[in-house]
């Protein structure tokens, strides 16, 4: 035999020596929901290791995570009962929980901290739907109240604000907003191809934002479509989105890989509540290891082209040491 693959496998040295994917903590975003109070710390029912905080137990994490060479974090806000309405009108407010944090942790930290915003009207919505809803979510009538919550957000500190309600033209909207502002540092992460998708599950728990009535299928992606995600792409970078992202991530490998070869900006991929919940219940079940998962799907993750990657595991990767660099 003169091919022998097995001998580039024979060694730890030469395994390293020439692994193709290094996956690197430079990479992840640890995302945290936010509660009210300061020492808040509540468990989110079917979410293993996930919980709200209060904004003293948000600063205590980050500083952690910020010894452990973790730097990039996105805030997800949310609102009580009482606060929510039809228009949503609870998610621009400059006192939100999210614009309240996003100050207290740029006070805290300074530069040292990469702070990313959610910007999406389902958390403030009674009906649960990411606009403005008529008979049918009002796409047109929902850009100014998600411009009005970007520019809060971007005022408050955010280096980055991240639309995820998949309007169109929203985009645009917010870069017109921002820039009005003078705001034309802070960038924009996009929400490009966000599918109408079963592992959400988790993360609607954690922010009571299950949509009542009708799905999100008139406004998130058909899972079937790849075209679709490439038209997506390509009004995102023309309407000024910084970073374009894929979400879910594990059953969308194909879409990363295709905005990988076709984007000319950073991809990022949203490893979703339900794919982290997925590993956790295996490894529950003793089934597999926890680490082991984790590492095999973050690493397919950015193999399949993801440069930044978005997941519940980021935290406890930092902390453990599970990634060399
Ligand atoms: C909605 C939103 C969703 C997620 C982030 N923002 C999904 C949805 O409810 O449609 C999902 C994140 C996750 O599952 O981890 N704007
Ligand atoms: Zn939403």
């Amino acid at each position: 035999m003169m091919q022998r693959p097995r001998r580039l496998r024979m060694t730890p040295w030469v395994r390293e020596l020439v692994a193709e994917t290094n996956l690197s903590k430079r990479q992840l975003v640890q995302p945290y929901f936010l509660a009210r109070g300061e020492n808040t710390n509540e468990p989110i029912k079917g979410f293993s290791g996930v919980n709200r905080l209060g904004s003293d137990t948000l600063a205590r994490k980050i500083e952690n995570d910020l010894e452990c060479g973790l730097r990039t974090f996105l805030l997800f806000g949310g609102a009580t009962d009482e606060e929510k309405d039809r228009e949503g009108r609870a998610a621009y407010r400059e006192d939100s929980l999210i614009a309240q944090n996003l100050v207290a942790l740029r006070k805290r930290f300074g530069s040292a901290v990469s702070l990313m915003s959610d910007v999406c009207l389902c958390p403030y919505t009674e009906h649960g739907h990411c606009g403005v809803l008529r008979e049918e979510v009002e796409n047109d009538l929902s850009l100014e109240p998600l411009s009005k919550m970007a520019l809060v957000h971007a005022q408050a500190g955010a280096d980055f604000v991240a639309p995820s309600d998949m309007m169109d033209g929203r985009i645009g909207a917010i870069r017109r907003a921002l820039d009005g502002a003078g705001l034309t540092t802070t960038g924009i992460m996009a929400y490009t191809a966000k599918y109408s998708s079963a592992y959400y599950g988790p993360f609607r728990e954690a922010l009571s934002s299950s949509p009542k009535g009708m799905s999100r299928a008139s406004y998130q992606m058909d899972f079937r479509n790849t075209r679709d995600a490439l038209r997506e792409l390509r009004l995102d970078i023309d309407e000024g989105a910084d970073i374009v992202m894929v979400k879910p991530a594990l059953a969308y490998l194909d879409i990363i890989a295709a905005f990988r070869a076709q984007s000319d900006v950073p991809v990022a991929a949203y490893s979703v509540s339900g794919e982290y919940q997925m590993v956790k219940a295996l490894a529950q079940s003793g089934m597999a290891d926890e680490k082991s998962l984790a590492l095999e799907n973050l690493t397919a993750i950015s193999r399949a082209g993801a440069q930044v990657i978005i997941t519940y595991f980021a935290s406890i990767a930092a902390a453990e040491g599970w990634l060399h660099s």
